[in-house]
């Protein structure tokens, strides 16, 4: 497995299982399961998943060595603030049954972002998180919480698939090395996507499948893929994306699909209040 370097020296598998929306009745279980034996080391969750322990309990019961399995999981809005981070960050790693995450992002920002933040920096310090990071983080979003952080970011995760291709945001992390990591990197079904002719052109020339060519283009993109699937053909053919190299045309033809847009604005007006009415981790 591919991996790459984040810039707190940790390494991290290129291409993570993602769980959002798969449920916990055993379907979360199956999937991580089918994910660990195609050879997924990483598997990304949340607290507001509901899904950790399900992804815990797969992790357990794969025999795979903990070391070996990159897991991510996620404060939500409801614990932020120093104190109520330290809480969440405890409930996370009890329902996941593990001792520590390897990266713990602050999944949206808003509230007592920086708050939160420190409790993040401590528990790094305190060994029960590997690396932290954030998501759901813009540019503009960035620039007016991260300056007040001690510590840099090691991520960001952030919607990104070939119609959002983050060019902005990307430019500004290169530059302190934070990794920009791809959740629904295959437009969460988005026929439009899936099917569009440039990306089939391209894959019918490579002999792959059009998810393959979008997840090997995010890739070379310097992204980090969370592809989600609860189909075994799939989830197995979406790791299967090394061994072909997209040509330097293919890559602007796959740039020019860049409508700049997602289908998630996390700078519209009552986008955090909504997400907290919303998603309710406990009473
Ligand atoms: P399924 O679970 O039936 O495979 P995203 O990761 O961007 O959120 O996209 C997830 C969606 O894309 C799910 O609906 C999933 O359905 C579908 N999907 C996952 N992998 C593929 C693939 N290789 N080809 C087509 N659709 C896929």
């Amino acid at each position: 497995m591919k991996e790459t370097k984040l810039n707190d020296g940790t390494a991290i598998p290129s291409i993570g299982f993602g769980v959002f929306l798969i449920p916990s009745d055993g379907s979360t279980y199956r999937a991580v399961q089918t994910a660990l034996d195609a050879g997924y080391r990483h598997i990304d969750t949340a607290a507001a998943y509901f899904n950790e322990s399900e992804v815990g309990k797969a992790v357990k019961d794969s025999g795979i060595s903990r070391q070996d399995i990159f897991v991510t999981s996620k404060l939500w809005l409801q614990d932020y603030g120093y104190e109520m981070a330290k809480k969440g960050l405890e409930t996370s790693l009890d329902n996941l049954g593990l001792e520590y995450v390897d990266l713990y992002l602050l999944h949206q920002p808003y509230g007592d972002v920086e708050g939160a933040w420190k409790a993040l920096e401590e528990a790094k310090k305190e060994g029960k998180v590997r690396s932290i990071g954030v998501s759901n983080m813009t540019v503009n979003i960035w620039n007016h919480f991260v300056p007040h952080f001690d510590t840099l970011p090691s991520i960001n995760q952030v919607e990104m698939n070939p119609f959002f291709q983050q060019k902005e945001l990307r430019s500004l992390l290169e530059k302190d090395d934070v990794r920009l990591e791809a959740y629904q990197p295959l437009g969460h079904g988005n026929k439009d996507l899936l099917e569009n002719e440039t990306i089939t052109g391209i894959a019918k020339a490579h002999g792959k499948t059009n998810a393959q060519v979008i997840l090997n283009y995010l890739v070379s993109l310097g992204a980090i893929v969370l592809p989600k699937s609860t189909n075994e053909e799939r989830i197995k053919s979406n790791l299967d994306i090394y061994g072909f190299e997209l040509s330097r045309e293919e890559m602007a033809a796959m740039a020019s699909l860049d409508k700049g847009v997602g289908s998630h604005d996390p700078e519209a007006p009552g986008v955090g209040e909504m997400l907290l009415k919303n998603y309710r981790v406990h009473d």
